[in-house]
């Protein structure tokens, strides 16, 4: 039996395992096709569509990686009214969303009872909410959860301890994994995942994330390539490779087969067809931006973001064909992970 039907098999693979598989290229067409057939066997053919609403991109934090990094002072800021997010939530709904997800830049510029108020109407208009906000107190997490959120997005970026200390001035990784604990544990569908490519990240690394969110066992896992930004430190190194996140992903998948794993968008950004190679790869979740007008290009964590000039209605109806290009369907449930569901986390 060969090592990745083993993973396919028994959902689990040794550190060394996983470095051998991310060393070589030898593996890929089957780690593909048995990621493929786990996504098929756990979570069916349909795609769940969740709509990202990118409501603010001010940011109080410093990450060597982001275009939307406090001290890029050439970035034009931002923040959308909450009246305005929820109209823009009521329109994605209204276009068939069911999840809408509220991501912005690390920041306290909204009050926590008016952003609870969002989290409220939204949740009334019938749609579920992921936020996707960063580290926040216990309390304030809690104050969202009773407000009605249902997920949290919060990526560990990395678990090398010392790369994390390097690309993340004046930020604690442990408050980081900490954040996560207390998510999990006040009952969000948690959701985490890493940079791949990142200058200075080791192979042996990237087997330690992928083993660490399957001990945590979360409910999802985002994977993304880096892409260099010319705003940001690090804007003279290489881009991550396409193919390492997507073996990085593929393995996610064969481990943790219940969980939901989106087609990142800066996939798309490092190859045209990117998600629906990754949808064929392991992914079962998209994520089109529903934000309108500059706002799209505004929130530039990285150069190269796919649709800027498109409307939310084209860009559903794009993603939708290109789902079913590949006979698969869009998803017409409320997009709780199957792991969320099978732990007991659904209400
Ligand atoms: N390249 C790829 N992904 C990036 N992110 C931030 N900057 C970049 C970049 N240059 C990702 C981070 C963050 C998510 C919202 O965007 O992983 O968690
Ligand atoms: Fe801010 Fe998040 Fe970008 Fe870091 S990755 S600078 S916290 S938006």
């Amino acid at each position: 039996m060969s090592v990745i039907q083993k993973a396919f098999l028994t959902n689990s693979l040794t550190h060394k395992e996983i470095v051998g598989i991310l060393s070589s290229d030898e593996y890929n067409d089957s780690l593909f096709s048995y990621a493929n057939l786990a996504r098929k066997e756990h979570n069916g053919d349909d795609v769940h569509l969740k709509g990202l609403l990118e409501f603010s991109n001010i940011c109080s934090k410093n990450c060597h990686y982001c275009g939307l990094r406090r001290q890029n002072k050439s970035l034009k800021r931002y923040r959308l009214k909450p009246k305005e997010i929820i109209s823009l939530a009521e329109k994605a709904i209204s276009y068939g969303y069911k999840t809408i997800v509220l991501q912005s830049g690390e920041s306290n510029i909204y009050g926590i009872d008016e952003f609870c108020h969002v989290i409220k109407s939204i949740r009334k208009m019938g749609a579920h909410v992921t936020l996707s906000i960063g580290e926040k107190s216990e309390e304030e997490y809690l104050a969202y959860k009773n407000a009605g959120a249902n997920r949290y997005l919060l990526r560990i970026e990395t678990t090398d301890e010392e790369l994390y200390k390097k690309l993340h001035p004046s930020m604690s990784h442990q408050n980081r994994f900490e954040c996560l604990k207390v998510l999990k544990k006040l009952g969000y569908e948690t959701g985490s995942g890493s940079l791949v490519g990142l200058p200075g990240q080791s192979i042996s690394s990237l087997a330690d994330d992928i083993l660490f969110f399957q001990k945590s066992g979360f409910d999802m896992i985002g994977i993304g390539p880096f892409i260099s930004n010319e705003n940001t430190p690090l804007r003279s190194e290489k881009n991550g490779s396409f193919y390492m996140a997507l073996k990085v992903m593929a393995i996610i998948r064969l481990l943790m087969p219940k969980i939901n794993i989106p087609a990142s968008t800066a996939m798309e950004t490092l190859d045209k067809n990117g998600r629906v190679i990754a949808l064929q790869s392991g992914a079962n979740v998209v994520m089109p931006v529903i934000t309108e007008g500059e706002h799209r290009s505004l929130y530039r964590l990285y150069p190269g973001k796919i649709c800027l000039d498109d409307t939310p209605s084209h860009c559903r109806l794009c993603i939708s064909g290109k789902i079913r290009s590949i006979g698969r369907g869009v998803s017409l449930t409320n997009g709780d992970s199957n792991n969320f569901i099978y732990r007991g986390g659904a209400a």
